[in-house]
């Protein structure tokens, strides 16, 4: 397989401050079993924004964080800074501009004059697109030492109520990207599909409209066009077993559980791993022993439902998977960063389980819609660079302040833009960016809190 080159050379993840168990708080005030949630969905918890929290305020400490804890980086040096978001609130003006503004009051004024600075747009995928459009302008335009700075940041609201709340979540992922990258070097080419759809949308609204049931068989539909395409578009056949991890989109956990056999069954063909599904699940079904599309996808499903139970897939899916969800169990949705939630956690596992190097492969999905299929090689060196743990993640989670449920009913209403709402904070800010007021423009205003 051809790799670029250029890549993820660092990445720093900011979660914010509070977060509410689904398992316990929600589950109690709406009278559900938790399994409903750390089975049924696969989360426990949801990481949300304290009051002076915003996707602003998490890109720019995740940021800041990457660059402090890079010496050699200088940020004159910072070609671009590409922000993804589906959380933003101003038609014209990036949040890009936003997080510049605040790195240079800690970085040095004018310091990031020369960046371009681009938001990007398409739902959950954007992470993804901000990446690919950061690596091609290095290639293309700029020095060995230059550096790409791109943000996947969003606060993932849902209508108090709807059927979507319990997947909430909010974080950000600051990755650094170069030549000759220390952590993953991404593969030349990509499986992608993409049609004119609505499952998810906020046409000039904050909360999303969601059909959520169809929304899910649109991801599986989008992830599978996508697969399909994946092995020509890099010109190579990728056998399961080649994966140390198989990443996908983690709207909640159990989807991207949904989306792995599709992705097993699709990198089996022709290999012998296929002779092994015969051999314990039968073979798949073919749509001309089916007299309507809908027979043949009830087959597919019951087809899926045996394989998913398989040993020869069960092995795959604890090496290959489920390390790429551990994380996102304990914050529920990130939007434009939860894919790359995934690989952060997936890193972790490896360096973990002490592995050198490996290949993994990437599962991007955006609402709208369009998934997209890409590898990644895992750098030798990269344990050197990841300096927290798994553990680490995990007790900065603890460690958020636990909401009561009517303390996340006024921090839901605080964030609410369609009302006027003052609320306590619940945590106090320390060595971090926080929104401070609204300016006579209707601009956010930042400071840094010691
Ligand atoms: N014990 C164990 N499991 C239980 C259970 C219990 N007590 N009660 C329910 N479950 C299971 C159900 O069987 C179901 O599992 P299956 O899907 O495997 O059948 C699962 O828990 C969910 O239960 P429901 O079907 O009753 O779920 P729901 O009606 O509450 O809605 C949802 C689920 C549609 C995903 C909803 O949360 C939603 O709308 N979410 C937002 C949309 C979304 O995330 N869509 C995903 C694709 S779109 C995308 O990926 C973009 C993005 O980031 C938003």
């Amino acid at each position: 397989m051809k790799f670029k080159g250029i890549g993820i050379d660092d990445v720093k993840v900011h979660i914010p401050n509070v977060s509410l168990s689904l398992t316990k708080t929600y589950a109690e005030a709406k009278n559900q079993d938790p399994k409903k949630f750390s089975k049924g969905l696969g989360v426990k918890r949801s990481t949300l924004p304290d009051t002076y929290e915003d996707p602003a305020t998490m890109g720019a400490n995740a940021a800041l964080k990457l660059i402090e804890e890079n010496e050699g980086v200088e940020p004159e040096k910072i070609q671009r800074i590409a922000v993804a978001t589906e959380s933003s609130w101003d038609r014209s003006k990036p949040i890009s501009t936003y997080i510049a503004g605040m790195l240079e009051d800690k970085l040095g004024e004018g310091c990031l004059d020369q960046a371009g600075k681009t938001e990007h747009k398409f739902a959950c995928i954007a992470g993804t697109q901000a990446l690919n459009d950061t690596v091609n302008e290095l290639a293309m335009e700029f020095g060995e030492d230059d550096y790409g700075l791109v943000i996947a940041t969003d606060t993932a609201w849902y209508e108090k109520g709807s059927s979507g709340e319990p997947t909430q979540g909010a974080g950000a992922v600051a990755m650094l990207v170069t030549k000759n990258p220390r952590l993953v070097d991404l593969s030349v080419g990509r499986g992608r599909m993409g049609t004119d759809e609505t499952d998810f949308l906020k046409p000039e609204q904050q909360y999303p409209n969601v059909a959520g049931k169809r929304s899910m068989n649109v991801y599986l539909v989008h992830m599978k066009g996508a697969l399909d395409n994946f092995q020509g578009a890099i010109g190579e056949k990728v056998n399961p077993d080649d994966l140390n991890y198989t990443a996908f989109h983690i709207p909640f956990p159990k989807m991207a559980e949904k989306a792995a056999p599709l992705g097993f069954r699709n990198l089996a063909r022709g290999t012998e791993k296929e002779e092994e599904i015969i051999d314990q699940v039968g073979e798949q079904p073919s749509r001309e022993d089916y007299d309507t599309a809908e027979e043949f996808l009830e087959a597919e499903k019951e087809f899926e439902k045996a394989l998913s139970k398989s040993s020869t897939y069960q092995d795959f899916y604890e090496r290959s998977v489920k390390p790429t969800l551990r994380i996102s169990r304990n914050t529920g949705n990130w939007y434009t960063g939860s894919v790359h939630l995934a690989r952060v956690s997936s890193l972790l596992d490896a360096k973990m389980n002490g592995l050198d190097d490996g290949l993994m492969m990437l599962g991007s999905y955006g609402s709208g819609a369009q998934a997209e299929i890409h590898a990644e090689k895992i750098q030798p060196g990269y344990r050197d660079v990841l300096r927290f743990s798994i553990e680490d993640m995990e007790n900065r989670i603890k460690n958020t302040y636990d909401l009561g449920w009517s303390e996340y009913q006024e921090l839901h209403d605080h964030h609410n833009h369609a009302k006027s709402f003052s609320t306590e904070r619940f945590t106090e800010p320390s060595g971090e960016f926080v929104f401070s007021d609204i300016g006579e423009m209707g601009e956010r205003l930042y400071e840094y809190v010691e």
